[in-house]
């Protein structure tokens, strides 16, 4: 949900009126009532001036938007250029939240971030649920139980958040990523840096993607390093590019049985090569889980998180008065708007 009531209250205050339509809450357990209690009215938002979503619109949604209307979400600008295009046809000034600049001062609506923390946060739960193994170390009358070992390969945001909550959870922890400055970061977290010597630091502070030699390098000393963990949880991604394979078919092979591989990947095709994206499998007895929408599974803190990401933004546009006014040299406005009309600003 792209609003929550205490954001609606946030907004009223800052002399915005808010539209909701009835029934939207609902998949985050937020009723109408609460809505209209912190100053919203229930209504048809699509005639709105500003109109915030979580995922891109369908092209009836697109219809039903007002021309010179402005649209905030995610809007998959580099998967689903034909959304963006369609949006710019209907007139319609768009706001991808997947394009906001990852830089100290947008981090308040940095809804990637948000979004990728409970996604971290529930793929170990997920693969807790599915180990056959204790998490912590356990000392009991008939005996001390190891605790289990947990490899992490990507460590983004997301990565970052599975690493703190498999600790939390007592699992002896390891992070990975192409990125060397992270390896300060990943034993921040109690946790061990597994260094495979290859450095693909890119531009942004993202990754770049591999030469097929590195990936050959990669891939062969990920398989004789991952034979050791009970829990694999990958992440790994570049930017508009196929998710780079870490965990391979031999790799999975080399586990014990029991293990679990969770792959946060599989939007992009996934990090295992054997993930089959949203579903959960078991192949030589190592079960691959690859969910594909995490945070819906805990819409009411990712609904809370993303409202206040969508809040920022939109406050970013305001004037004093509440009225829009973006101003187009801001960087973090002139970067995250995927379409404007012509002569609009910069
Ligand atoms: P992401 O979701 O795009 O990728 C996840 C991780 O996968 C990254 O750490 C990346 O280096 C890694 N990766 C890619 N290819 C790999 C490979 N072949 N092998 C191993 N690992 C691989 O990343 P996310 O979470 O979106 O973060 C991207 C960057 O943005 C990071 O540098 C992060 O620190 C930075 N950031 C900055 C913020 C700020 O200053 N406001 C806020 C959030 C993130």
């Amino acid at each position: 949900m792209a609003l929550v009531p205490k954001i609606v209250e946030r907004l009223r205050t800052k002399g915005v009126e808010v539209v909701v339509e009835s029934g939207a809450g609902l998949g985050a357990l937020i009723p109408d009532e609460l809505y209209t209690a912190a100053g919203a009215t229930i209504g048809d938002p699509w005639s709105a001036d500003v109109v915030a979503k979580v995922n891109p619109p369908t092209a009836d949604e697109i219809g039903k938007l007002r021309r010179g209307s402005t649209l905030i979400g995610f809007l998959a600008p580099r998967t689903s250029p034909q959304t963006i295009e369609a949006l710019r046809a209907a007139g319609v000034r768009a706001f991808a939240m997947e394009a906001i600049p990852r830089i100290s001062r947008a981090q308040s609506m940095d809804a990637l971030s948000s979004q990728a923390n409970v996604a971290g946060y529930k793929a170990v739960l997920l693969a807790a649920e599915k180990s056959t193994r204790f998490f912590p170390m356990l000392t009991t009358a008939a005996g001390t139980v190891k605790p289990a070992s947990a490899l992490v390969l990507g460590v983004g945001v997301a990565g970052l958040q599975a690493l703190a909550t498999a600790k939390r959870l007592g699992a002896r922890t390891t992070g990975y990523d192409v990125r060397p400055e992270v390896a300060d970061q990943v034993r921040s977290l109690g946790a061990q840096w597994l260094d495979l010597g290859i450095d693909a630091a890119g531009e942004g502070g993202y990754a770049r993607e591999l030469t097929d030699d590195e990936q050959a390098q990669q891939q062969k000393r990920l398989e004789e390093a991952i034979t050791g963990f009970d829990v694999v949880i990958t992440t790994a991604l570049v930017p508009g590019r196929k998710a780079p394979t870490l965990v391979t078919a031999t790799a999975v092979e080399g586990m014990r049985p029991g293990s679990v591989v969770v792959d946060l990947a599989g939007e992009a095709g996934g990090n295992c090569e054997l993930t089959e994206p949203g579903e959960v499998v078991v192949k030589h007895d190592v079960t691959i889980a690859s969910p594909l929408n995490l945070p819906a599974t805990m819409p009411e803190h990712a609904s809370e998180l993303y409202a206040r990401n969508v809040s920022a933004l939109l406050e970013l546009m305001l004037d004093k008065s509440g009225a829009l006014a973006p101003d187009w040299d801001d960087e973090v406005l002139a970067k995250s708007c995927v379409t404007r009309s012509e002569g609009e600003g910069a």
